[in-house]
């Protein structure tokens, strides 16, 4: 069985909703597919196509885009493409992807040709994606700012209530072996202090990695210097930390994008890097707070790893991205030359209307 190719075509462009044309130029007559009538909402009957004809049913200010692609085309015999509004008679307005190429064709003179193809379906998806994009978004920040106060809450109710209540534990137990003469019995309460002040160590450690106070009350350089110490010290890694023009307070919801940012890229670094050093850079200039974290560890498959975090299997990386597009920044994750991994993350210092400048 042969195929019925004008049957097969005007079932092509129906289902595609794409229309195609050609354009004798020297005689201005445009020859238009049925699809494209349909798109234009016009009938052969009605419509005569000519360029002048075209552009009048183009909204008024998408003409010049449109006129200076054809113009272009034809001096230079390149094709283009065009996205272009098309005002119906019924009022309605269509998005179009107009493609247009010369036809070299040998023998034929002043030929062109294209298609149109109508983009109301593409653009309405692409404008549900937007917002469901913009309402995830919205979630996220919601959830890490909810995150935030609870964090800050956990953290003082360690500090304040469990830890002064094992300081009274331990105090009342050093107060009472004083009083004890039996050995045995001093004994036990000794390891009862000591379990108590291991207790208490733990508590202020917690309480300090969920909401360190120098982020409150110094700002972030103090808070990421205070960070490295307290990660790097213990670890046998070599810390090395620069920072160059940081203000001493920035936007609270800056410090704590960043300071998170910061402190994820470490525990990584100590947890996954091997390293034996890490560089830390803390920089603001020509408006741009900029972090930057270099290790010279094993490095990493950066796509795999984040293909991974989003297939549910971690959150850190993925934390880290949030974070970043929530305060308008960037990062970047990148292999390091010639060993390791480089971290970037670089932040926008001032907010106009709610949003980054
Ligand atoms: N600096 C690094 N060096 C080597 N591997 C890293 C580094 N940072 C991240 N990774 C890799 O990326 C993976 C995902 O990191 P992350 O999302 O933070 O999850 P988690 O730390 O809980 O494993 C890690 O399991 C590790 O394999
Ligand atoms: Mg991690």
């Amino acid at each position: 069985m042969t195929l019925d190719f004008e049957k097969h075509l005007r079932l092509t462009q129906d289902l595609t909703r794409v229309g195609s044309w050609e354009w004798d130029i020297g005689r201005d007559r445009l020859t238009w597919s049925d699809e494209h009538y349909r798109i234009f909402d016009v009938t052969p009957e009605t419509f005569t196509p000519t360029l002048r004809g075209l552009l009048e049913r183009v909204h008024p200010d998408d003409v010049s885009a449109l006129e200076s692609a054809v113009a272009l085309c034809r001096a230079t015999h390149e094709s283009f493409t065009c996205e272009y509004r098309v005002m119906r008679p019924d009022s309605t307005t269509i998005p179009l992807l107009g493609r247009g190429a010369w036809d070299a064709t040998p023998g034929v003179a002043g030929r062109m040709y294209g298609t149109a193809q109508d983009l109301t379906e593409r653009k309405r998806a692409d404008e549900a994606l937007l917002i469901a994009n913009r309402r995830a978004q919205g979630l996220a920040g919601r959830v890490l700012q909810v995150q935030e106060t609870e964090r800050r809450r956990i953290a003082h109710e360690l500090h304040d209530e469990i830890g002064q209540a094992l300081t009274a534990v331990k105090i009342g137990l050093q107060r009472l072996r004083r009083k004890i003469t039996d050995a045995a019995f001093g004994a036990d309460i000794d390891d009862c202090a000591t379990i108590a002040a291991r207790a208490l160590d733990q508590v202020r450690g917690l309480s300090l990695n969920l909401r360190p106070p120098h982020l409150d009350d110094l700002g972030l350089e103090a808070a990421i210097g205070w960070l490295i110490r307290h990660q790097c010290d213990a670890s046998g890694v070599a810390a090395h930390f620069h920072t160059h023009g940081v203000p001493r307070r920035l936007r609270p919801e800056l410090e704590i994008a960043c300071f998170r940012v910061a402190q994820e890229t470490l525990t990584n670094v100590l947890r996954h890097a091997g390293a034996e050093d890490v560089w830390v850079q803390l920089c603001c200039r020509d408006g741009t707070l900029e972090l930057t974290i270099e290790d010279n560890g094993t490095g990493f498959d950066v796509a795999q790893a984040h293909a991974r975090a989003v297939g549910g299997a971690s959150l850190g990386l993925l934390g880290m991205h949030e974070r970043t597009l929530l305060a308008a920044g960037r990062i970047s994750i990148a292999r390091r030359t010639p060993a390791g991994t480089a971290v970037t993350a670089s932040f926008p210092l001032a907010v106009q209307g709610g949003r980054a400048e």
